[in-house]
């Protein structure tokens, strides 16, 4: 019996090595645990010894059980402690992807314009948001009670030097330009504007405009044309249809705002072009001799042309959103569809 015992305390060890996992552990338990499993059957078997040397025996089955219960118990602990430290990261699943940025429809808008214009050799410059009257006006050709200051509502800052104002328009860019490039001069000039108006579908007190300027020998109004058709081609089709009408700027002479077919609905009349088939795109003329003049520029040697694009309306044109609010609420139901 002793020899029996021993040789059933191997076995389990034998088995007690093979636990490595939940299921082995689980194969142990039914084997040797369980009422009939090795060692209940065992213990049972103890009935059956003469009582004489049932205390020795006894004590040797109990010495066994004790040892496989503690030692199952052991194991038990562990394989759960190892298995709650596993991380709960199913490694093979997919990665979640970031979420991406968007551009902004007045950023394309932009890059759009840009491009075309780089295209056909502009240069790219900027000017500051916070102005002095003399380059938003005065040297604009803007006299000092000229009423057509009263066009732009501007925004005037509290400024002991008395004359710092939030530029109305990009157009003071042109002077700080020809101020300080040597000729020729071909460049594009974007940027925020802001003027005092009621907020509505149609304006904003803060917005974008983008100013073109060419000045060099010999400039003519067929040169302004042939530059603002190639680029409203190129923008809105081949096939857009294109009137310039006289105009008024104090800095442009002659001065012209054009007009493009109405891409909506092909020049029948819509909605969006308030049926007259024309939608205006942009002012231009060709700059005013005594702008020139203000900048250090003989008139009589040189020539040139500006031009100025509002973005928001060419966003709204190439977008089909005819609420210009709808461009800075961020609402990004609306930003992601563009
Ligand atoms: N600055 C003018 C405006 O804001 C537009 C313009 C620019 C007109 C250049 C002519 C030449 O209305």
């Amino acid at each position: 019996m002793i020899a029996d015992i021993s040789f059933i305390k191997q076995n389990i060890e034998q088995d007690f090595a093979t636990i490595k996992d939940a299921e082995s552990l689980e194969q142990f338990r039914l084997k040797h645990l369980t009422k009939k499993g090795t060692l209940p059957v065992l213990v049972e078997s103890l009935r059956e010894i003469p009582k004489e040397d049932k205390p020795a025996i006894g004590k040797l089955i109990n010495e066994l059980r004790q040892y496989v219960e503690a030692t199952f118990k052991e194991f038990k602990e562990n394989l759960e402690a190892e298995e709650s430290s596993v991380p709960l990261i199913d490694t093979s699943l997919p990665g979640r992807m970031p979420l991406k940025g968007h551009i902004h429809p007045i950023k394309k808008t932009l890059d759009t314009i840009i491009s075309i214009f780089e295209g056909m050799g502009f240069t790219v410059a900027e000017g500051i948001d916070i102005e002095d009257d003399y380059h938003n006006y005065e040297a604009l050709n803007f006299a000092e009670d000229h009423p057509a200051r009263d066009m732009q509502d501007t925004f005037f800052i509290d400024d002991p030097r008395g004359d710092i104002l939030l530029r109305s328009h990009t157009s003071p860019v042109q002077i700080r330009m020809m101020k300080s490039h040597p000729i020729p001069i071909r460049s594009i000039m974007p940027g925020r504007v802001y003027r005092n108006e009621a907020l509505s579908a149609r304006s904003l007190a803060e917005f974008h405009q983008i100013e073109g300027l060419y000045i060099d020998k010999h400039v003519t109004f067929a040169d302004l044309k042939g530059t603002i058709v190639a680029f409203a081609k190129q923008m809105y089709g081949n096939n857009s249809q294109f009137r310039f009408r006289p105009s008024y700027f104090p800095f442009t002479e002659p001065s012209a705002e054009v007009d493009i077919s109405c891409y909506l609905c092909s020049g029948k009349g819509c909605r969006i072009c308030k049926n007259s088939g024309w939608l205006e795109i942009c002012g231009c003329g060709m700059v005013h001799p005594q702008v020139l003049k203000n900048c250090g520029i003989d008139p009589e040697e040189y020539s040139g042309f500006a031009f100025g694009f509002g973005i928001e309306r060419v966003t709204m044109l190439a977008t089909g959103i005819n609420d210009i609010r709808a461009l800075y609420e961020n609402d990004i139901r609306v930003l992601e569809q563009f």
